[in-house]
C-alpha cells in the first residue's frame, strides 16, 4: 500500500468515525458493561453504572461476540421496580429498544419472567425460554415529559435482568398517530422481504436504526405458508422513499414477487389480538415491458370487501423506484395473521412486496396522581437516594411509599424513619391530599412543621426525634382523622394548642424543653401509662411468638423424616407454615377413611389408589405403593420429604404419608372428575369437553409442569406425563399427579427398568440415548396436546389410517400439509371460535414432538402459546367483513376526499 493510499484510508476513517460518533438523539446503553466504546456499526455504547444500582454478571454465549451481550445487569427477585431514567427532548418521538440475553448469568437455569414498563405504562412481559436467544422488544413513544423511565418489575420467576437499552430519536412526524396521547406503539413485525441474507438491516443503512428483520431468517412460527412461485428480486437503483423516510433504501431495494400470481404469508403477531398500526411498503423495482402491468389485491381471510381494492404500485407511487405505502392507522388484527396478495385478472405480473411494519397500540398510563409532587419531594434529598425512578406507585411503588388502588393511585403513606434526612420538611407534602400516614421520625430535620392542613386524611404523624423548631401549628388540632401525633424530642416552642389536648388522640410531645405544656398535665401522664401498657403488650407478643417458634422446632425435631434426611430438593414456593414437614397419618386413620380400602379409584405402576373420607369430611386419595424390595425405607423417606416441599396449584396436593405394618402409603387430595384420559377417550357423550375447556386443561397442566421444571432446584423431571396422570377437579380444572416419584418399572406399559415412561408418550431421543432432560417431558406433553386436539389415543393400529401408527407422525403429516381439519376431534366441531387457536396449539404440539430434543420448545414457551390460544378464543369474535380494516374503510368508501385516509391507505375506491 502506497503512502498516499494509507493517508487516504486514515483520512477516511477519521472522517467516518467522527461523523459516526455523533449520532444525535441516540442513546445506547450496555447494561452491566464497564466502559464506553464504539461497535462495528459505529454506535457508541455507554455503561449503565451511573444510571442504576444492582449486580452485574459476565456471560459468554457461543457465536455471540457483540460486546454489549457479554454482560447483564440484574436485580433481586422482589416486589420492587428497578428503573433507568433518560433525558429526552419533550414532544418528540423515540424508538425504545430493550434486549435480554439470559446466558444463564445466575448459573441457576431458572428462566426469568418479569414485566417491563415505560414510566407507569405496562409495556410487555419478558419471558425467557432459551438461555442463548436474545429477546428484543421495541416501542415507539412520544416523550410527554423531559425524562423517560424504563423499569423492570414483577419478577414472577428468576431474577429480572437486562442486556441493552437503546433510544433513537425520530424526526418530524414520523410515526405520528391520532391516538398518541392515549396509546404508544409496541412493535410486532418489521420485515424486510426479499432480503439478500439473513442479516437484519439497521444503522447506518437506516438512519433511525430501526431493525428490519430479514424474511429469510428461519425462526419457528415466523412467516410460514409461503405460496409457491415466490421469488426474491433486488435492484441496485436508488429508491425514492419520499419525505417521510419510512423504510430505508436498502430495504426497498429488495422484494418478493409472486411469479405464480400469489404472495401469501402467515405470521404470529406478538401482543395481538388487538388494535394496531399496519403499513405495507411497495416500490416497483422490476423493469416492466410496455405491455406489462402489475396489479394485485390484498386478501385477508374473512374480508371479502377488501379484495375489491387494487394496488398498482407504479401508478400509485407515480413512477418506478418510488415508495408507495398504503396501510391503516387502526386495524383490528388477530394473533395469527394470514394474508395474501393476489394478481388481478388483467395483470400480467404477480404481486410484489418490499417491506411491512405492524405495531400494536398499548395503553399509556399516566401514573399516580402524586407523581410530580413526589419527584419534587424526593429531589430535596439527593444524597438519600429517595427517587427510585419511574412513577412512585406504578407498576410497583417505591420502597418507602404506599399507594391506594385507585386507577390513578394516590400516596397514602410515607415511611422515612431514620434515614438521616436533613433540612426542612418540604412543603410539597401539603399537595398529598390522600396521605394517611407520615413517618419522618429519627432524622435530623430542622425548621418549622410545614402547613399540612390540606392533608385531611392524615391519621398518624411521626415527627419525633428530629431538630424541629417553631411552634405547633394550630391546624393540627383540626385535622379531622388525626389519631396519633408524635412530636417528642425536638426543639419545639410555644404553647400546645388546646384543641390538640382536648381531642382523644395519642399525642406525645415530651422532650421539647421550650414547649409550654399548658394547663393539662394529667394528659401526659395518661399517655405515658398508655405507653407502658402498650409496650408490655408488645413484649408479651414477642415472647409468645418466640415460644411458638421454639415449640415448632422441638416438634419437628421429633419428626423422623426431617432429622434423618437432608433437604433433598427445595422448591422456591411460598410453602405455608406447617406443611414443610409431611404429615404422618396412622394406618388406623387411613383404614377408617377408606372403609378398609374398599373403593378403588385407580391403579398403575406404583400400586393402587383408593377413595377415602376423613372424619372432618375431607376427601382424600390414598395411594398404596406396591411393595418393591428395591424401594426401601430410605427411598420412600426421600420421596416423602421431596413431595412435601412441592406446592403448586396445578399439582395434585400431597397431604401426608403413612408407613406402618409394611405398607407405604401416600395421601393426596381427591380429584372429583378423575383423569383426563377417561374424559377424552370415553365413548359416552356426556363426558364431552369443549375446546376452551381443553385449552384450560392444557394451560393448567403446562403450568404445573413448568413449575416442576423451573420452580424447583434442582429441576424435577416428571418422566411419566400422560393423560391418565392429569386429574380434573370439580370445576374441570387440571392438576398434574404422580410427580416426584421414582417410578417402579412394573407397569406393563412401562418400557424397561432403565428407561421409565409409558409407550406412546416416551421421548424417542431419551429412549435411545437414556439422557433425561426436561425436553422429555415436553415430548410427552406434546402428545397430550395432540390427544386434546384429536381425541385420539397416542398409539393405535386402526385410527390413523394405513400410513401411521402413532399420533405424532399422523398429526405432523396433516399439520405440515396445512390440513388441520383432518386431525380435529369430531366432537369439537363448532366448539371453537377461531380455527387459528387450534392451529396454534397444533403447531406447538408438533414442535414438542420433534424427534430432536434441541428443537423442542421449553414449557414456558408452550404455556405462552396455549395462553395465546385461550385469549383468541376469549376475545369477542364479532368481526364484520370490513372490520378488519376498521370502520374507516367504510368511511373512506363513502367519502373519498377524507384526508386522513386518502393517499396512504388500502381504502382507495378510485383505484378500482
Ligand atoms: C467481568 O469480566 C471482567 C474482565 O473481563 C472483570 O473485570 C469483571 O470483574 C467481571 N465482572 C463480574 C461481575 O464478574
Ligand atoms: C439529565 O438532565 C439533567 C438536568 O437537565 C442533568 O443534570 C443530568 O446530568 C442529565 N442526565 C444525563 C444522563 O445526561
Ligand atoms: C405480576 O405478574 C402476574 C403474572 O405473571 C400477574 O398475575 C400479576 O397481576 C402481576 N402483578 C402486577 C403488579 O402487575
Ligand atoms: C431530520 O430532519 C432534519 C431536517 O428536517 C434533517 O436535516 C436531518 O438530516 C434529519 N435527520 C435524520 C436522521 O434523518
Ligand atoms: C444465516 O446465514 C448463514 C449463511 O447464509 C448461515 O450459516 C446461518 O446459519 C444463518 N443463520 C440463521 C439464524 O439462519
Ligand atoms: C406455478 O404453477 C404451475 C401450475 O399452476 C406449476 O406447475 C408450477 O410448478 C408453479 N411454479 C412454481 C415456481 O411453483
Ligand atoms: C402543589 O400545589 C400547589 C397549589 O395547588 C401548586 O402551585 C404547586 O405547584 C404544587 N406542587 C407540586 C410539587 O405539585
Ligand atoms: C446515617 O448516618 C450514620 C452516621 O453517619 C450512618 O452510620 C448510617 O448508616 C446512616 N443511615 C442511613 C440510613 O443512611
Amino acid at each position: 500500500m502506497g503512502k498516499l493510499d494509507r493517508l487516504l484510508v486514515l483520512n477516511f476513517f477519521l472522517v467516518f468515525s467522527v461523523s459516526r460518533a455523533q449520532m444525535p438523539g441516540f442513546i445506547s446503553i450496555d447494561c452491566g458493561g464497564r466502559e464506553t466504546y464504539t461497535d462495528d456499526l459505529g454506535l457508541v455504547w455507554s455503561p449503565d453504572n451511573q444510571l442504576i444500582s444492582g449486580e452485574t454478571a459476565n456471560i459468554s454465549i457461543p457465536n455471540e461476540n457483540r460486546k454489549q451481550y457479554m454482560s447483564v445487569r440484574y436485580f433481586p427477585a422482589d416486589d420492587e421496580k428497578y428503573c433507568y431514567t433518560f433525558n429526552v427532548t419533550l414532544r418528540t418521538r423515540y424508538l425504545v429498544r430493550a434486549s435480554f440475553l439470559y446466558g444463564n448469568f445466575d448459573k441457576s437455569n431458572v428462566y426469568p419472567k418479569f414485566d417491563i414498563s415505560i414510566g407507569a405504562s405496562h409495556w410487555t412481559t419478558i419471558v425467557i425460554f432459551d438461555a442463548n436467544t436474545i429477546v428484543t422488544q421495541e416501542a415507539v413513544i412520544l416523550a410527554a415529559a423531559p425524562t423517560v423511565d424504563i423499569c423492570l418489575s414483577n419478577a414472577t420467576t428468576g431474577q429480572p435482568f437486562i442486556s441493552t437499552i437503546e433510544l433513537r430519536q425520530f424526526n418530524g412526524s414520523l410515526y405520528h398517530t391520532d391516538f398518541e396521547t392515549e396509546f404508544f406503539l409496541g412493535l410486532s413485525a418489521r420485515i424486510n422481504f426479499g432480503a439478500e441474507s439473513n442479516e437484519s438491516v439497521r444503522y447506518p443503512d437506516d438512519p433511525y436504526d430501526r431493525i428490519w428483520v430479514s424474511d429469510s431468517l428461519k425462526r419457528a412460527n415466523y412467516l410460514v405458508d409461503v405460496a409457491s412461485g415466490t421469488e426474491r428480486i433486488s435492484t441496485s437503483m436508488p429508491i425514492d422513499v419520499n419525505s417521510d423516510e419510512r423504510p430505508p433504501v436498502k430495504v426497498m431495494q429488495t422484494a418478493v414477487v409472486g411469479q405464480n400470481g400469489t404472495l401469501s404469508y402467515r405470521l404470529n403477531l406478538n401482543g395481538f389480538p388487538g388494535y394496531g398500526w399496519a403499513f405495507c411498503y411497495f416500490a416497483e423495482i422490476e423493469d416492466l415491458g410496455p405491455d406489462e402491468i402489475r396489479k394485485f389485491k390484498l386478501s385477508l381471510p374473512g374480508n371479502k370487501d377488501l379484495t375489491r381494492l387494487i394496488v398498482n404500485v407504479q401508478e400509485n407511487a407515480q413512477g418506478k423506484y418510488r415508495l408507495y405505502e398504503p396501510g391503516s392507522y387502526n386495524l383490528s388484527l388477530p394473533f395469527v395473521l394470514s394474508f395474501a396478495f393476489k394478481q388481478t385478472n388483467d395483470s400480467s405480473k404477480g404481486p410484489i412486496l418490499n417491506a411491512l411494519e405492524i405495531y400494536k397500540y398499548l395503553e399509556i398510563h399516566y401514573g399516580s396522581f402524586d407523581g410530580l409532587t413526589m419527584s419534587s419531594f424526593a429531589s430535596h434529598y439527593p444524597e438519600a437516594l429517595l427517587a427510585q425512578g419511574g412513577d412512585p406507585c406504578l407498576p410497583a411503588p417505591w420502597s418507602w411509599v404506599q399507594c391506594n388502588s385507585d386507577p390513578q393511585p394516590r400516596i397514602i403513606s410515607i415511611k422515612l424513619s431514620g434515614r438521616n434526612l436533613t433540612g426542612n420538611i418540604p412543603s410539597e407534602l401539603a399537595n398529598l391530599t390522600g396521605l394517611v400516614e407520615l413517618w419522618l421520625d429519627g432524622n435530623m430535620l430542622s425548621g418549622q412543621i410545614p402547613d399540612l392542613s390540606g392533608c385531611l386524611n392524615l391519621k398518624i404523624i411521626h415527627l419525633e426525634n428530629n431538630k424541629l423548631t417553631g411552634s405547633l401549628p394550630s391546624y393540627l388540632g383540626s385535622l379531622p382523622s388525626l389519631s396519633e401525633l408524635y412530636l417528642q424530642n425536638n426543639m419545639l416552642s410555644g404553647t400546645v394548642p388546646s384543641r390538640l389536648l382536648s381531642k382523644s388522640i395519642i399525642f406525645v410531645y415530651s422532650g421539647n424543653p421550650y414547649l409550654d405544656e399548658g394547663r393539662n398535665n394529667n394528659r401526659r401522664i395518661l399517655i405515658v401509662i398508655c405507653y407502658v401498657v402498650g409496650f408490655s403488650a408488645l413484649l408479651v407478643a414477642v415472647f409468645a411468638y418466640l415460644f411458638a417458634c421454639r415449640r415448632r422446632k422441638i416438634f419437628s425435631g421429633k419428626d423422623d423424616l426431617t432429622t434423618v434426611l437432608p433437604v433433598q430438593k427445595l422448591c422456591n414456593s411460598f410453602s405455608e407454615l406447617g406443611t414443610e414437614t409431611a404429615h404422618r397419618y396412622m394406618l388406623s386413620e387411613i383404614k377408617d377413611a377408606t372403609g378398609n380400602f374398599v373403593r378403588k379409584v385407580g391403579s398403575g405402576g406404583y400400586g393402587t389408589v383408593y377413595y377415602g373420607k376423613m372424619q372432618d369430611g375431607k376427601e382424600i386419595a390414598v395411594k398404596v405403593l406396591m411393595n418393591d424390595s428395591c424401594q426401601g425405607n430410605r427411598q420412600f423417606s426421600i420421596e416423602v420429604s421431596l413431595l412435601s416441599r412441592i406446592h403448586h396449584r396445578n399439582l395434585v396436593q400431597f397431604l401426608g404419608y403413612c408407613q406402618q405394618e409394611g405398607k407405604s402409603i401416600l395421601v393426596y387430595e381427591f380429584m372429583h372428575n378423575g383423569t383426563l384420559k377417561e374424559h377424552l377417550h370415553a365413548s359416552s357423550q356426556e363426558r364431552h369437553i369443549s375446546w376452551i375447556n381443553r385449552l384450560e386443561i392444557a394451560e393448567d397442566a403446562a403450568k404445573g409442569i413448568e413449575y416442576l421444571h423451573t420452580g424447583c432446584s434442582p429441576t424435577i423431571i416428571h418422566r411419566d406425563l400422560k393423560t391418565s396422570n392429569i386429574l380434573l377437579d370439580k370445576n374441570m380444572r387440571a392438576k398434574v399427579s404422580d410427580f416426584g416419584l421414582s417410578k417402579p418399572a412394573v407397569d406393563e406399559s412401562h418400557v424397561s427398568s432403565v428407561v421409565r415412561g409409558t409407550l406412546g408418550y416416551l421421548d424417542p431421543e431419551y429412549y435411545t440415548s437414556q439422557q433425561l432432560t426436561v425436553k422429555s417431558d415436553v415430548y410427552s406433553f406434546g402428545i397430550i396436546l395432540l390427544e386434546l386436539i384429536s381425541g385420539k389415543e397416542p398409539i393405535s393400529n386402526t385410527s390413523f389410517g394405513d400410513n401411521f401408527r402413532n399420533i405424532s407422525q399422523w398429526a405432523k403429516f396433516y399439520c405440515e400439509s396445512g390440513d388441520i381439519d383432518a386431525i380435529i376431534d369430531h366432537s369439537l366441531r363448532g366448539s371453537y371460535k377461531d380455527i387459528q387457536s387450534v392451529w396454534k396449539v397444533a403447531e406447538v404440539a408438533v414442535r414438542c414432538v420433534n424427534r430432536e430434543m434441541i428443537n423442542r420448545p421449553f414449557m414456558s414457551e408452550v404455556l405462552k402459546e396455549i395462553q395465546e390460544a385461550i385469549s383468541m378464543e376469549q376475545t369477542p369474535n364479532n368481526i364484520q367483513p370490513h372490520d378488519m380494516f376498521g370502520t374507516e374503510f367504510v368511511d373512506a368508501l363513502n367519502n373519498p376526499g377524507s384526508d386522513v385516509y386518502s393517499s396512504d391507505s388500502f381504502t382507495q375506491p378510485e383505484l378500482r
